[in-house]
């Protein structure tokens, strides 16, 4: 079976919810703390075994490309300095992994941003991120290696998902399986649907934006009409794609964060503080003095 060593990654949406931080700066260069979150999603990739990605883009958001590249200037001045852990800091990533990037001109949705891969791929399966959903892997399992693993076990698509609320179920892709009682992570896939109403959701499994995708999906993106909000969707193709070849899901262990909101953006940042050695004390201090105050 093939390896999985591609990551596609799409970052050209125009990030509305975040306005006005999105006027000028790709919502993807939002920081968690010290990193852009684009930076968690290729690092969360590059530990799961992928060694090339493609990160899809548009015309405003040339900050993401100066972020994986060198800054020839800034190494300099650090080097001369000797500042040598902000040095590795930076150097880091331009030296483990290549990073490609291409442009989408239209924002038609997720399935033509993906469509966009096409050439990257290469005739090849790939692992795709969705930048929005930040995770922690539990067991320090990231969660695109998981749904790797799941995939070498089947040689199917793979669909990293969560169990969500049922208020929250049109929010989401939503995934059928085939034994409603199965209770395993990885289970075989009837259907799936983009963002249905409650009443018409098969079930609370919904898509996480972890994926591993055959090559055989561009076939179906190529002539994919448009699905819900008026966009070309992922899932639709997806779904014609399973009478050909079989899907399942994997249920992601580990914490999710959907950087998409402002909540989750809030609690991603309390998390990793509470995470880090350097900055767990303060951040307990922090919260326990607004906590007394309140
Ligand atoms: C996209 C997908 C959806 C998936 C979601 C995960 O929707 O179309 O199937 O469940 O990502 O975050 P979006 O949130 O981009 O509207």
């Amino acid at each position: 079976m093939e390896k999985i060593r591609k990551a596609v990654i799409p970052a050209a949406g125009f990030g509305t919810r975040f306005l006005p931080f999105t006027k000028s700066t790709p919502k993807e260069m939002l920081p968690i703390i010290d990193r852009p979150t684009i930076e968690y999603i290729v690092r969360e990739a590059m530990e799961s075994g992928i060694d090339e990605f493609l990160i899809i883009i548009n015309e405003s958001k040339e900050s993401i490309r100066t972020h994986f590249g060198n800054n020839v200037q800034l190494e300099k001045f650090l080097e001369e300095k000797h500042k040598k852990e902000e040095l590795d800091l930076i150097k880091e990533l331009p030296n483990k992994i290549k990073v490609e990037f291409t442009y989408q001109y239209q924002q038609l949705g997720l399935g033509h941003a993906v469509l966009c891969a096409e050439e990257f791929s290469n005739g090849k399966p790939f692992a795709l991120l969705l930048g929005d959903d930040v995770y922690v892997g539990n067991n320090n399992v990231p969660a695109t290696l998981q749904c790797i693993n799941a995939y070498n076990e089947t040689g199917s698509t793979i669909l990293g998902t969560l169990k969500v609320r049922d208020e929250d179920v049109s929010k989401y892709g939503i995934c059928e399986p085939f034994d409603m009682n199965c209770k395993d992570r990885l289970v075989k896939l009837k259907s799936v649907v983009e963002k249905p109403s409650l009443d018409k959701a098969p079930s609370n499994l919904a898509i996480g934006g972890r994926y591993i995708l055959l090559p055989s999906i561009f076939k179906y993106l190529k002539t994919q009409e448009r699905g819900k909000g008026g966009e070309i969707q992922l899932t639709d193709s997806i779904l014609r794609s399973m009478a050909e070849t079989s899907a399942y899901s994997y249920e992601i262990d580990g914490r999710r964060y959907d950087l998409g909101s402002k909540r989750g953006f809030l609690e991603a940042t309390v998390d990793f503080a509470l995470d880090r050695d350097d900055l767990k004390d303060d951040m307990i201090k922090i919260i326990k003095d607004r906590a007394s105050k309140i």
